[in-house]
């Protein structure tokens, strides 16, 4: 049976808090083969990744990420709510996260535009990734499909994915229009027969997020691409141990 990739989900959040720097190190020294993040937008225009648009679920402060700026943000703990061991991690900025990964593995960077509308995101995206010199080892993804059409008309030769949480029709013609040629659909609405459509329209499906191993097994069996997980280690472990099975040792 061939295995799914391994991408970790926010950096995994199973064993340090999501989206921050020590999550993705943990990810490129366990040799995940991607990690997923999640960006916002801050008061002074830098990429910032943090899945929410308010800070206080995965920070010591409040309000919104669109209202602080980067110095403001900086001042965080982006560990402390996690466990104090965490205490001294910051907010990253995506040019962060670019520096510390440098092409080592996958990213998939998705772009969070609801409910609050970064205007022109499209265009900080591209700003931030002209000194990367791994574009080809990334993804980009959002719910916002409005704003993945927008960057699909600037030709930037990104892989691009479209993320949704349905199964849905005409997905060949839908991507096209996007320029993907990736699905990311949550698994709790995913088919086998899903999988098997979007293979022969020619699409790569990347699911999110699975943490059981039920669910790897049985997406391993579908042929699922990638597994998008917040439990890396355990994922790591399972196919680590099937491979020995199947080399008989
Ligand atoms: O990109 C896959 C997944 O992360 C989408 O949902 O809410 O975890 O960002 P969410
Ligand atoms: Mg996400």
């Amino acid at each position: 049976m061939k295995w799914p990739k391994v991408i970790a989900h926010r950096g995994g959040r199973r064993w340090a808090p999501e989206n921050t720097l020590i999550a993705f190190s943990k990810s490129i020294e366990l040799g995940c083969d991607g990690i997923e993040l999640d960006v916002q937008r801050c008061a002074s225009g830098e990429l910032v990744v943090i899945h929410d648009h308010e800070l206080s679920r995965t920070t010591n402060g409040v309000g919104l990420v669109k209202d602080a700026t980067l110095p403001e943000l900086k001042r965080l703990s982006a560990g402390a709510w996690y466990d104090k061991a965490f205490t001294a991690e910051r907010i990253p900025t995506l040019e962060e996260v670019l520096a510390l990964v440098s092409g080592k593995l996958v990213i998939n960077i998705e772009i969070k535009n609801a409910p609050v509308e970064y205007e022109g995101i499209e265009d900080d995206l591209l700003s931030a990734l002209a000194e990367y010199e791994f574009c080809d080892r990334l993804i980009i993804s959002s719910f916002d499909h409005q704003f993945m059409r927008r960057l699909h008309k600037l030709r930037t030769g990104l892989k691009l994915a479209v993320l949704a949480d349905a199964i849905l029709i005409d997905l060949k013609e839908y991507a096209q229009k996007l320029g993907a040629t990736c699905w990311h659909p949550c698994y709790g609405s995913l088919t086998a027969t899903a999988i098997d459509d979007a293979h022969a329209a020619g699409l790569e499906v990347n699911a999110w997020t699975l943490n059981e191993q039920r669910d790897w097994v049985e997406a391993a069996k579908n042929g699922l691409d990638a597994i998008i997980t917040d439990d890396p280690v355990k994922l790591k472990e399972l196919i680590e141990r099937a491979d020995r099975v199947a080399a008989g040792s």
